[in-house]
């Protein structure tokens, strides 16, 4: 392939067609507008939007952030402006600056999974991301993601109300991944995105050695990269759909071991708060990477990182 012809990096995750394999993960990039500064935020796949619940939520008490070894805890609690104002003061705001991006929603009963499918369907939503897995809530999300039965009955009741694209965030924090993924495939999920956070605790103990401050939340960044690749790599073999693979991805080699295990496009998280037009920049290195190869698509690359799969 001659060096002047753009590659093909586009690709297609259910109805969506996204330029480019590279999103930002919920909760990490707020409603895109945050970013503006620092990239052309339109340049990347998509955004996904931090989790919007049926009424707006102010979260958790701080603190709720900590910076552990290679890493974070957060313990955010979801909060978030809710579903009516996301679609009166965010929506504007993307569609005039044509940002695709993705809905990731999150509700405390299966009843209210299934309001705000309503609602995203008749405003036009294209696709919604459905977090099944946060650790940070007292109730649902991560409850809905743990069972088999409940996670069939919340996809499909979804699935029932809600025709367009329809991706379903897995938790890691379940024993047999493949089986989660299958069950989520079966309810009518468009696509799989993997993984959430991973249930964790820091300890920093006080100064006089008399007790200690603790932090319980979900663990994210470098350091929970293994955990991802493993978690794709054995959901892969089992299921049709695309994957979107995150968790700890923070350089060009790191987003092609997801693909090399079996995503079809990233999501960029925690390393945008210490490089926030990360993704931006991956887009840039995807692309020369493949002119400098000879790759004409992502397609023939992706095929090529999988050849002893
Ligand atoms: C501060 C913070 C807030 C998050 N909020 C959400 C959220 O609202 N919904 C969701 O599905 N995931 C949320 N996540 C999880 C991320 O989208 C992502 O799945 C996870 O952090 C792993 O990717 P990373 O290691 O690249 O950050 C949040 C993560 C962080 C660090």
């Amino acid at each position: 392939m001659s060096n002047l012809i753009k590659p093909d990096i586009s690709v297609n995750i259910g109805r969506l067609k996204l330029k480019n394999p590279i999103l930002t993960a919920s909760g990490t990039f707020g409603y895109a507008d945050e970013y503006d500064d620092f990239m052309n935020v339109s340049n990347i796949g998509a955004i996904v939007t931090k989790g919007i619940t049926l009424n707006p939520k102010t979260g958790n008490p701080q603190p709720r952030i900590k910076e552990v070894k290679n890493g974070l805890i957060n313990s955010i609690g979801l909060e978030n402006v809710g579903i009516q104002d996301f679609i009166d003061k965010k929506l504007p705001v993307l569609k005039e600056n044509n940002i695709d991006f993705i809905l990731n929603i999150a509700g405390a009963s299966i009843e209210e999974y299934i309001e705000i499918a309503k609602i995203c369907q008749s405003n036009n939503i294209e696709t919604v991301e459905l977090n099944l897995s946060c650790p940070n809530v007292k109730s649902g999300c991560l409850e809905f993601g743990k069972d088999e039965k409940t996670l069939y009955k919340l996809v499909s009741e979804v699935r029932k109300n809600f025709d367009n694209t329809l991706i379903v965030k897995l938790s890691s924090n379940v024993s047999f991944p493949e089986k989660m993924a299958k069950t989520a495939e079966k309810g009518g999920a468009d696509a799989i995105s993997a993984i959430n956070t991973v249930k964790a605790m820091n300890i920093d103990i006080n100064k006089n050695l008399k007790g200690f401050k603790s932090i319980k939340g979900g663990l994210s960044g470098s350091c929970i990269k293994p955990l991802a690749l493993n978690f794709i790599y054995e959901i892969r073999q089992h299921i049709a759909i695309p994957i979107i693979g995150m968790g700890g991805i923070s350089c060009f080699q790191d987003m092609l071991e997801f693909f090399a295990v079996g995503a079809d496009a990233v999501q960029i998280g925690t390393a945008n708060f210490t490089h926030p037009d990360l993704s931006d920049t991956l887009v840039i290195e995807l692309n020369n990477f493949m002119k400098q190869q000879n790759y004409g698509s992502l397609a023939e690359l992706v095929r090529d990182l999988r050849y002893e799969y």
